[in-house]
């Protein structure tokens, strides 16, 4: 636990400038291994900060303060009271994650500071500094003069240091409902507009991202570029009446996060975000469980089969079981059933949604019986079009019926604009609801899968029935969109991944619809974006998928016809774990390729999964993470010797050979291509 030394001179020190009699005090805190590290200085326009990594200066000195409601700022002028140290060294376990075993060790400095200019309120700066990151929050103490904060906006000031390379997303906040599903972009610090969190940024040699951690009872946290272009700024989604967050005090701010790394490995095998959460508050976890699921999903997206009932209804009694079947044989565990309930006809249009009357063709009861008979759990789901009251009113009852009917996983969506009174997606308001239907779900022993969500700030290590979420230009976009290109997938482990795990669903097999254009064409026929669609990659990459984008609930998004055509890449799935031991990067370059070795929670198994961008490439992956003492079997599923994403996307080649720690395995990855690798241990 924490050891609170007094002022402690390697993670502290006070420098007295004298210059024209003004004294300058700097604060600094350093990671254990002396890499990363943030310091503060109070200087006469207030408390600054800048952040190093080993003497590289990633973050030049940059502002702190808040606006108050009433016009007053607090930060602009300050004294120093006090500065406490602290460090910390122990080892937590996850519940469930891309690594087991996770070390939190640290060191911690609290300065007390008192705002010298009205209101002469007191509050402390929290700063950590991790050896894969540096984060900062702000503590508002009970005090007489102070009972509730009305902060009309942070100024937390990000200067970067230089013009580095940067991977952002749009974040532009009047966009409608912006659910962060945006392509990624690459250009230089000075060209970024309002951008979300993660944002990813490289330098020679080093890598940075900012992002927050522990996002509670307070708005979500955007940048938006200053004056120079490299200044970025903190900028807080919007609230009623000009009021973007409203506390009693005590209260602590989310964690302002900089993940620091020297090469890409070092972001991803990174776990600062976690660190900077609370411990896990379900006691007993035992219905907390990782999955794999398959669903009636896709075809609705596709739009062979639809939501709502009619002629073409997805959701039928019958058409679940044939899911559920499929799923046991196949050990997938669970199934999500979209379109069940009624009131889809209202989607986009009154979001009359009905939580709890199933449509004719559908009987929720017998299915749920069915799956249970099958030992497949149910994936319920709720669409609220975005309607909030609508959904808090009735959420007690729509939890109950899943409970009842033994239904412990909900996905849950909220695909419709910004009402006028619900102010903005990503505000407190919003922030509480989301945390709210985690908190009453953990209750219910329900977990979450939530689309069109907050950002993940690392809460799944307080309530780890949250399991995943979207948050991303997801699968989807590539049924009616002109979808996503081939380096979308190897930008995002570094940018969005980042945060937690991703519901992008993968494992589309059919890349080019070839078994259902015909029904498309005829659908859709004055729909020439939709007559384009197709997915851009190879199956390989598909399979890759996997085990690149982390999600302990992960979707195998395709039809079960094209899984069946495909049935001996599809062993690949029915192999692949989705909770991990450990998590190691083999090679890596964002928005080019990525490579990761997972091994599977409690055994010896390892997964490969392997991606490109547009860019066809030969691999030599040494294999020095393999136990010495075991010999595997490496199982090879990769792009045929002519496939192409574009011209040949479903020739793949699977292969089988000995491997041992040590071995070097070549292997080549197709123009948008991928590799994915099963290497079991021989008994
Ligand atoms: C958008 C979600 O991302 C998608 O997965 C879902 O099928 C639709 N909304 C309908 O709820
Ligand atoms: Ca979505």
């Amino acid at each position: 636990m924490f050891k609170i030394f007094s002022l402690l001179i390697s993670l502290s020190f006070i420098l007295m400038l004298f210059s024209c009699h003004q004294a300058v005090e700097m604060h600094a805190v350093t990671s254990p291994d002396g890499k990363s590290k943030i310091t503060f200085t109070n200087t006469s326009s207030g408390m600054r900060y800048e952040v190093h990594r080993d003497l590289f200066e990633i973050i030049t000195p940059s502002d702190l303060s808040f606006e108050l409601i009433d016009g007053s700022i607090i930060g602009k002028r300050v004294s120093i009271i006090d500065v406490e140290a602290s460090s910390s060294d122990e080892e937590w376990e996850q519940v469930w994650g891309e690594k087991r075993f996770i070390q939190d060790q640290h060191n911690e400095i609290r300065i007390k500071l008192k705002n010298e200019e009205d209101p002469k309120i007191e509050y402390h700066l929290v700063a950590r500094a991790y050896n894969d990151g540096v984060a900062f929050r702000f503590h508002f103490p009970e005090q007489d003069i102070l009972s509730t904060l009305q902060i009309a906006d942070e100024h937390t000031h990000f200067n970067i240091s230089g013009n580095p390379d940067v991977w952002w997303n749009d974040g532009y906040l009047k966009n409608i409902a912006d659910p962060y599903e945006k392509i990624f972009q690459n250009t230089k610090v000075d060209k970024i507009d309002y951008a979300n969190t993660p944002i990813t940024f490289e330098w020679e040699g080093k890598f940075a991202a900012i992002h927050e951690a522990n996002l509670t009872d307070y708005s979500e946290m955007k940048l938006k570029p200053g004056k120079s272009g490299n200044d970025l700024r903190s900028f807080l989604a919007e609230g009623p009446n000009g009021i973007k967050v409203e506390r009693k005090v005590p209260f602590d701010t989310p964690w302002r996060t900089i993940q620091l790394a020297d090469n890409e490995a070092g972001l991803i095998e990174n776990y600062l975000i976690l660190n900077l959460n609370e411990p896990n508050q379900i006691e007993d976890v035992s219905w907390i469980q990782p999955m794999k699921y398959i669903g009636i999903w896709w075809s609705l997206h596709l739009g062979i089969e639809t939501w709502m009932a009619g002629d073409r209804h997805g959701a039928t009694t019958e058409n679940a079981k044939r899911y559920i079947d499929f799923a046991a044989a196949n050990n997938i565990q669970g199934v999500l059933i979209e379109g069940w309930n009624a009131g889809w006809e209202t989607w986009l249009d009154g979001d009359e949604f009905n939580f709890l009357d199933a449509y004719d063709d559908f009987d929720l009861e017998e299915v749920a019986t069915y799956a249970k008979s099958k030992g497949v759990d149910i994936i319920g789901h709720h669409e609220t079009g975005d309607d909030i009251p609508r959904y808090e009113n009735e959420i007690r009852e729509a939890f109950e019926l899943y409970r009842k009917n033994g239904i412990r996983a909900i996905k849950t969506g909220y695909a419709g604009p910004t009402r006028p009174d619900q102010y903005d997606k990503h505000g407190q308001w919003k922030v509480n609801h989301y945390r709210m239907v985690e908190e009453l779900a953990a209750e219910y022993g329900i977990m979450i899968d939530a689309h069109e969500p907050i950002k993940d700030t690392g809460l799944r290590r307080t309530l780890p029935n949250s399991m995943t979420r979207e948050g991303v230009r997801g699968m989807e976009w590539n049924a009616w969109s002109d979808g996503n290109p081939p380096s979308h997938t190897v930008i995002l482990p570094f940018t969005r991944g980042l945060s937690g795990p991703i519901d992008y669903t993968p494992g589309i097999f059919d890349v080019l619809f070839e078994n259902s254009r015909d029904e498309m064409n005829e659908i859709f026929s004055d729909d020439e974006v939709r007559k384009n669609a197709r997915v851009h990659t190879t199956i390989a990459k598909q399979l890759a998928l996997f085990v690149t984008l982390y999600s302990p609930m992960q979707m195998a998004a395709d039809l079960i016809e094209n899984y069946e055509q495909y049935d001996d890449a599809f062993q690949f799935i029915r192999d692949v774990p989705v909770d991990w031991e450990d998590t190691k990067v083999i090679n890596a370059k964002i928005g080019q390729y990525y490579t990761v070795a997972r091994q599977e929670r409690g055994g010896k198994d390892w997964f490969i999964g392997s991606t490109t961008n547009e860019e066809e490439r030969v691999f030599d992956l040494n294999m020095d993470f393999l136990d010495e003492n075991i010999t595997y079997k490496a199982t090879i599923y990769r792009d045929a010797d002519d496939a192409n994403w574009e011209t040949n996307p479903t020739a793949y080649t699977i292969e089988e050979r000995e491997v041992k720690s040590g071995d070097v395995l070549e292997i080549k990855l197709a123009a948008g291509g991928g590799a994915a690798i099963a290497i079991k241990a021989i008994e």
